[in-house]
């Protein structure tokens, strides 16, 4: 049976991930930095779908903790899907230095830290799927988020280079570029409908995204064409731009 791994499990899309990968009958890693959170996804998944599912402590930015947290894994996943992510409101972000460090260490540092360790695993075993879930806040700054979205560039750059890196080494990067998803996250923004996917959209798009090896994934496949417009706008007329 593969095994998903899968950091930043109790996040609405980590969830959706976790179920449908279950239903498709792969064991499942829950990592998150709140156990207890995920104890009834436990239940539910391995009840529900007669699969291993079980629980382990992941902080995203204790980057001494990555190395143990990996090793201790009893058995070594097929497939790692890196969730976990912060965005608070950018006024509030640039304000606060203790903020601005979360934002970067969450959604950059903290994913890089975990990633190099499974992916000089993988690199060893040759096989192996990553998978990050980035944004397109990262494809250009906006006066609105570019705290998290240069966080999100980063994050982006970084998976672009390992799938280079280690293409010849058989193992897979998956980018996802999900667009506005219905969660937590997002819950206190007015999002437009037509434009926003729900958490078990990008579950479906990255389970077929691992099957098909794709590289670049925008979940609505819309936001691959407005991105590159937003991209496309002169410097000059974008700095007046109030995005
Ligand atoms: N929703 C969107 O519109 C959207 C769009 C593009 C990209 N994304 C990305 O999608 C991913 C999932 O987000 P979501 O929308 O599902 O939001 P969410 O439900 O708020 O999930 C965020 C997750 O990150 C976890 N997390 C935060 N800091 C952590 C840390 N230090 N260590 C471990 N886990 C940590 C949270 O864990 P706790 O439960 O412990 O707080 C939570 O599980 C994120 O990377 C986000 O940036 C979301």
């Amino acid at each position: 049976m593969p095994t998903l791994l899968v950091l930043g499990a109790t996040s609405d899309i980590g969830t959706a991930i976790a179920r449908l990968f279950a239903e498709r009958k792969f064991a499942i890693q829950l990592a998150s930095r709140d156990t207890l959170k995920l104890l009834p996804l436990q239940a539910d998944l391995s009840i529900r779908y007669n699969i291993h599912c079980s629980i382990h402590h992941f902080d995203a930015i204790d980057f001494a903790s990555h190395k143990p947290f990996y090793d201790a894994l009893s058995s070594k996943p097929d497939v790692t899907v890196c969730v976990f992510g912060y965005m608070n409101e950018n006024e509030k972000v640039a304000d606060d230095q203790d903020e601005t460090l979360k934002t970067i260490h969450t959604n950059y540092t903290g994913a890089v830290s975990i990633l190099n360790i499974v992916a000089k695993d993988y690199a060893s075993q040759k096989k192996g799927s990553i998978v990050g879930i980035s944004s397109v806040a990262g494809e250009r700054g906006r006066q609105s988020n570019y705290i998290y979205g240069s966080a999100k560039a980063g994050f982006t750059a970084y998976l672009s280079g390992l799938r280079n890196k280690l293409h010849e080494k058989g193992v897979h990067v998956v980018t996802v570029l999900p667009g506005f998803v219905y969660t937590k996250m997002t819950e206190h923004l007015n999002l437009p409908k037509l434009l926003t996917a729900q958490p078990n959209d990008v579950a479906k798009s990255i389970y077929n995204a691992v099957q098909k090896k794709k590289n670049i994934i925008y979940v609505k496949w819309f936001w691959r064409w407005i991105m590159c417009v937003i991209r496309l706008i002169p410097e000059p007329i974008f700095k007046k731009m109030k995005l």
